[in-house]
């Protein structure tokens, strides 16, 4: 059998090369531009007739990047691919998991179903799992989600001295619990109140910083406010916390305010290339696309 095709729909960063050499894949390539007018042109520039073909992107900016890889599955498909995966390190429109207002749309459900339709199976890392227990509740395809947990605690255990972890919300218990525990070290979660994309509270701390080294940890860093208000609390305690986000979105000037807050550091992993990228999730990914490829391959 030939090796894997690994397409990636998105070229910045260097993830895609560490999981071909991962993955023993060839690397496939395809060309998506705009037309004049704001469509999306999509040609693929391998065969990919009789292969197991890897999609792979993060889908940041997803009203961007969604359609042409929509297309570029579509594409796969016609042309003979004899399966299609997904492997977008970051999972888009996770955060819309309930109508919260009436006439809302729920958009996880209406982009899980987009995306069920177009691949055979789905790998992620970290996914905004808070109302939804797992994938599966609106993926009908496979849909791992992968967990950075042992990446983020071993980058925190070679590079933190006398680490006190904290959560700057109560759905980053999740996250923040795991690596503390996997990191040996204690944690705290605070409390936050969104009054805006661009407005929010958190609680202050209320452990003792003394002798430690702050380390807030988040699922997503966007905007930054969510951070940046604990890292504000956190300065205003003498502390200069390190900031670690799974996905660092950076919108709105997030990193210069981050640092302007007093984070002595932010650091991320790298399922969205950024400068901040410093916790590989390269092996994870691997691992569980080879054990997709092979589950694939002994169904009937
Ligand atoms: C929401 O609960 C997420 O876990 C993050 O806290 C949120 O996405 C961060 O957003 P921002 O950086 O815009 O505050």
């Amino acid at each position: 059998m030939k090796a894997p095709l690994l397409i990636p729909f998105v070229t910045e960063g260097d993830l895609a090369e560490r999981l071909a050499d991962g993955l023993g894949a060839e690397m496939g390539s395809i060309h998506i531009r705009r037309f004049p007018d704001g469509e999306a042109y999509v040609r693929l520039l391998s065969d990919v007739s009789g292969r197991r073909v890897i999609l792979t992107g993060s889908l940041h900016r997803p009203d961007v990047v969604t359609l042409p890889m929509l297309y570029a599955a579509a594409t796969c498909r016609e042309l003979g691919a004899t399966q299609v995966g997904l492997v977008a390190p970051y999972l888009a429109y996770m955060r819309q998991d309930k109508r919260f207002q009436s006439g809302e749309a729920v958009t996880s459900r209406h982009y899980a179903a987009l995306l069920s339709r177009a691949v055979d199976w789905l790998v992620t890392v970290d996914p905004h799992l808070h109302r939804y227990a797992a994938l599966s509740e609106i993926y009908t395809i496979p849909a791992l989600a992968l967990h950075a947990t042992d990446a983020i605690a071993g980058w925190v255990r070679a590079n933190v001295k006398n680490p006190l972890l904290i959560g700057p919300d109560a759905e980053s218990r999740q996250w923040v619990a795991a690596v503390a525990q996997a990191a040996g070290a204690p944690f705290e979660v605070l409390t936050k109140v969104r009054h805006g994309d661009h407005d929010v509270e958190v609680s202050v701390p209320t452990a003792v910083l003394a002798g430690k080294t702050p380390v807030l940890v988040d699922d997503v860093i966007s905007t930054g406010r969510t951070m940046m208000a604990a890292v504000t609390h956190l300065a205003a305690g003498g502390a200069a916390p390190i900031c670690i986000g799974v996905h660092g979105l950076f919108e709105s000037a997030a990193l210069e305010g981050l640092k302007q807050a007093g984070a002595a550091d932010v650091i991320t992993c790298n399922t969205v290339a950024h400068a901040t990228n410093g916790i590989d999730v390269s092996t994870l990914l691997v691992g569980a696309v080879n054990g997709l490829l092979r589950s694939a391959e002994t169904q009937p």
